[in-house]
C-alpha cells in the first residue's frame, strides 16, 4: 500500500547502504512489479520453511518498503509468490516531524472474523504508482498470522491497520485495490499510468501531493 499525504518523495531507484553496516550483508532495494504486470495476479503459496532466506526476504522488502515510500508491501509485489506482506504505518512522528520506524511482518496471514461494519479509505499502492481510490472494507478483523520464528500470533485490528493488512492480503489472491472498483474506473486508472509512462515515466502530481 502507498503511503498517502504524508510524503510524497521522489523516486529513489537505490540506496548504498553499505557504508555504515561493513560486517553485514547490505539490505537491497528490489524492484516492485507494476500494472499490468501479470505476475500481480498470481495467488501466493504459504511459506513453510522459517530460515535465513526468509529473513533475508523481509529485510529486503522492508526497506524497499521504506525507500518507497510505501506502508505495505506483499512479496508478491518484488516477484516472490510467497504469503508474506510488511506493514510500517508510521503513523507515529519522533523529532524533527520523521516518522517513527516500527515494522511487522505477517506470514501466513488469515483474517478471521471481519466486521459487518465497513470502512473507507482513500487506498494506494506501490504497484499502481501514484492513483489512488476509495475502498470500503471490513473496519474490524480479527488477524492470525506467523511470524519469522514460525510462531503464530492473533490480533484484533482497526482504522488503518485493518484496512492496509486486508489491503495486502488481497495481493497474496492477486487483486489489487482497483480491482474493487468499476471497471470503468478501473481502466481510467490503468489509462494514466500508461500516459504518464509514455510522458517520460516519472512522477505525477495529483491531489494528495504537498509539493
Ligand atoms: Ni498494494
Amino acid at each position: 500500500m502507498a503511503l498517502w499525504h504524508k510524503h510524497c518523495a521522489p523516486d529513489v531507484q537505490s540506496v548504498d547502504l553499505s557504508y555504515d553496516r561493513p560486517y553485514l550483508r547490505p539490505m537491497a532495494i528490489l524492484p516492485i512489479l507494476e500494472v499490468p504486470d501479470p505476475r500481480l495476479k498470481t495467488i501466493s503459496t504459504p511459506v513453510e520453511t522459517f530460515d535465513a532466506d526468509l529473513k533475508t526476504l523481509v529485510d529486503d522488502m522492508t526497506e524497499t518498503m521504506y525507500a518507497a515510500p510505501g506502508i505495505g508491501l506483499a512479496a508478491i509485489q518484488v516477484g516472490v509468490p510467497k504469503r508474506l506482506l510488511v506493514i510500517d504505518l508510521q503513523e507515529e512522528e519522533g523529532e524533527g516531524n520523521e516518522p517513527v520506524r516500527n515494522p511487522r511482518v505477517f506470514v501466513n496471514p488469515e483474517i478471521l472474523d471481519p466486521s459487518n461494519e465497513h470502512s473507507l479509505y482513500n487506498e494506494g499502492c506501490l504497484s499502481v504508482p501514484d492513483q489512488y481510490a476509495e475502498v470500503e472494507r471490513p473496519a474490524q478483523i480479527r488477524a492470525r498470522w506467523q511470524d519469522l520464528d514460525g510462531t503464530f500470533h492473533e490480533e484484533t485490528m482497526t482504522g488503518l491497520m485493518a484496512t492496509c493488512l486486508q489491503h495486502e492480503m488481497d495481493h497474496l489472491e492477486g487483486i489489487l485495490f482497483i480491482d474493487h472498483l468499476s471497471r470503468l474506473k478501473r481502466q481510467m486508472v490503468l489509462k494514466k499510468i500508461e500516459k504518464a509512462r509514455k510522458m517520460g515515466g516519472g512522477h505525477v502530481h495529483n491531489e494528495h501531493c504537498r509539493h
